[in-house]
């Protein structure tokens, strides 16, 4: 089921540990008004990731999250942040740690996932470098809910690229996060418009 924030416009946080070029896609995404949600924060785990000055750059508010040995607790202070910054949705986007089921339990709003191979095939690690290796002639990138497994969850929008025989894993990935960065987006955009719709394993995209 879709949770509904009290405001018309989703209040999304962001959560990074690198890079930050899907979060960059976002927030040009909502910069250009074709995403129509609010970046109320990004938080990282990295108090030196380059999502962070992103974010900065972009006015938007950022936290560096301690992250405690104990999982649990680590979810119980993230489920405090984000109550904080009234967060209905999150965007996981190069966010290297796993959140822990009882924080999945609790947070009220639903959590988004990219990853870059077409699940469910390669999860977890070098997804790119995991499709390389086994010889596959097409992959692509996931956008899907997140549930307590490792890149498991529902999934909401798909892209395929070819593989060439000459790839290496840096080609490949290139080619994959052009295509992530209009999938994010366009999946988080439908999710604006109240155009997901889930049933068990399977989301469907109304069109009305
Ligand atoms: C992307 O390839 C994403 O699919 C994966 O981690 C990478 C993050 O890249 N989960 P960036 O930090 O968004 O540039």
């Amino acid at each position: 089921m879709i949770t509904v924030g009290d405001a018309d416009r989703f209040r999304l946080a962001v959560l990074a540990s690198g890079r930050g070029s899907n979060l960059g896609a976002i927030l040009d995404a909502v910069s250009s008004g074709d995403l129509d949600m609010e970046v109320a924060l990004v938080a990282s785990d990295q108090g030196d990731a380059p999502a962070l000055e992103r974010a900065r750059g972009a006015g938007v508010a950022v936290q560096v999250l301690e992250v405690p040995s104990d999982r649990h607790a680590f979810g119980e202070s993230l489920l405090r942040l984000l109550e904080a910054y009234r967060i209905d949705v999150v965007a996981l986007a190069g966010f290297m740690r796993i959140l822990p089921a009882s924080f999945l339990a609790a947070f009220p709003g639903d959590v988004f996932n990219i990853h870059p191979s077409l699940l469910p095939a390669f999860p977890g690690l070098d997804a790119q470098a995991q499709a390389l290796e086994y010889g596959v002639k097409v992959s692509g990138c996931t956008v899907h809910f997140v549930d307590e497994g490792v890149d498991t969850g529902p999934i909401i929008l798909q892209a395929v690229v070819p593989v060439d025989p000459e790839d290496d894993v840096d080609c490949l990935s290139r080619r994959i996060l052009r295509l992530e960065h209009r999938l994010y987006p366009q999946a988080l955009g439908l999710y604006a418009e109240r155009r997901l719709q889930r049933q068990g394993r399977r989301v469907r995209i109304r069109n009305d």
